[in-house]
């Protein structure tokens, strides 16, 4: 009898047999349309190897009262997906999930239309075209629909494209955020950008070069051929010169890629210069917590190292961006189903600029 009402209420018989019409979401008990409760979207559900992922059909999420449900247009990979899908660093598993991801939809970033409002969103709307970090309230936008905290969005202008839109929230704000709020960046200092090639480092360069800097990049390979177009006044090869070493001094570094010892950076740096590091190796970042406030302790050069806060500046970027004044390098778009080959891509450094996957791309 259960049967014969499930079938009733789930199928409709046409020319074709029976189709399925409405299914029964298993994570709210509701019986919804059967064509609109699923979803695609890449799986991690252990840590390991990025071909690990897998692209699935699972059950589309539902917006809690300040949460609204996200359409992705498009995503982006970061250097926490990297992370997050080997589990490595190790520590970041306190955060990701001890020993399997807490969330298992990874993504970070996202562009795209909402579709549905949680029942207290008050500054957004249906249709609403919106961008932004998710970060801070959680993952989940390598897949076709994602549920956000409306805090973590904001609306895209028409003329911005969604693949822009999605390479701006991450690398922009570490780069506006450490070169500006941290550095203090001044007219015409001399600025080196290291681990250049990639998201932060090329909109590092546009935000330097609006304060008429003249600007170094450091980086290796293919990306010193893109870092040359975009405008880089000096272009350093990691592999081959070490830039602590070449007695040349910088009023003001902004590091991706932290490798080396605080005293080094300490010798790179102008008599007032800062250095701000947005990331990289864990210990190097420890050892220049601790030795880098010995050493500055007696001098008017600053080692800082940057918490992003997320989404905090877009106002800023998005009228530079309106204004013509700053663009991303975009290394895509891709599909989404190729997103396990782009995390190995991104996180063996092969890629320039941001990576960008647009979800209804065909492979
Ligand atoms: N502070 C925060 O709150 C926060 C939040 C999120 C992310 N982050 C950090 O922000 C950074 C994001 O940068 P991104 O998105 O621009 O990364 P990215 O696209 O991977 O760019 C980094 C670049 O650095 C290069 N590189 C690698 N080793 C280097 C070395 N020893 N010297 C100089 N360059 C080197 C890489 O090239 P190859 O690998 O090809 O050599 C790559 O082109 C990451 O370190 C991430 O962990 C910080």
């Amino acid at each position: 009898m259960l049967c014969l009402i499930w079938k009733k209420v789930s199928y409709t018989w046409n020319a074709s047999g029976w189709n399925q019409i409405n299914r029964c979401n298993f994570l709210t008990g509701k019986i919804v349309p059967f064509q609109t409760s699923f979803m695609k979207a890449i799986i991690c559900s252990r840590y390991g190897a990025p071909e690990n992922l897998q692209l699935k059909e699972v059950d589309r999420p539902v917006p809690t009262e300040n949460e609204v449900l996200v359409k992705v247009h498009s995503t982006a990979i970061n250097d926490y997906d990297w992370s997050l899908v080997r589990g490595k660093p190790f520590l970041y598993r306190l955060m990701f999930g001890f020993f399997k991801p807490k969330r298992p939809i990874p993504g970070m970033e996202l562009s795209g239309t909402i579709e549905v409002l949680g029942s207290e969103v008050k500054t957004l709307n249906i249709g609403d075209k919106v961008f932004g970090d998710l970060s801070d309230y959680g993952f989940g936008s390598f897949a076709e629909y994602v549920c956000v905290h409306e805090n973590a969005l904001t609306k895209k202008p028409a003329t911005m494209s969604f693949e822009d839109a999605v390479a701006l929230p991450h690398a922009s704000l570490l780069a506006l955020q450490g070169l500006r709020d941290i550095g203090r960046i001044k007219q015409g200092e001399r600025v080196l950008i290291n681990g250049a090639g990639g998201g932060v480092g090329t909109l590092a360069l546009q935000l330097a070069k609006l304060h008429g800097c003249e600007v170094t990049g450091v980086d290796t390979g293919e990306k010193l051929k893109v870092m040359a177009s975009l405008g880089f006044d000096h272009i350093i090869d990691y592999k081959v010169t070490d830039f602590t070493k070449t007695g040349e001094s910088y009023d003001l570094v902004l590091d991706c890629k932290t490798t080396r010892s605080a005293s080094a950076y300490m010798r790179a740096l102008s008599p007032e210069g800062r250095y701000i590091t947005v990331g990289g190796q864990l210990t190097s970042l420890i050892s220049l917590l601790f030795i880098g406030k010995l050493l500055t302790l007696f001098s008017k050069k600053e080692l800082k190292i940057l918490a992003l806060k997320p989404n905090q500046g877009l106002d800023t970027i998005i009228d530079l961006y309106l204004q013509g004044k700053i663009k991303p390098s975009i290394d895509g778009p891709y599909p989404l189903e190729e997103t396990p080959r782009l995390i190995r891509y991104f996180g063996e450094g092969k890629h320039h600029g941001k990576v960008v996957i647009s979800v209804g791309l065909q492979g």
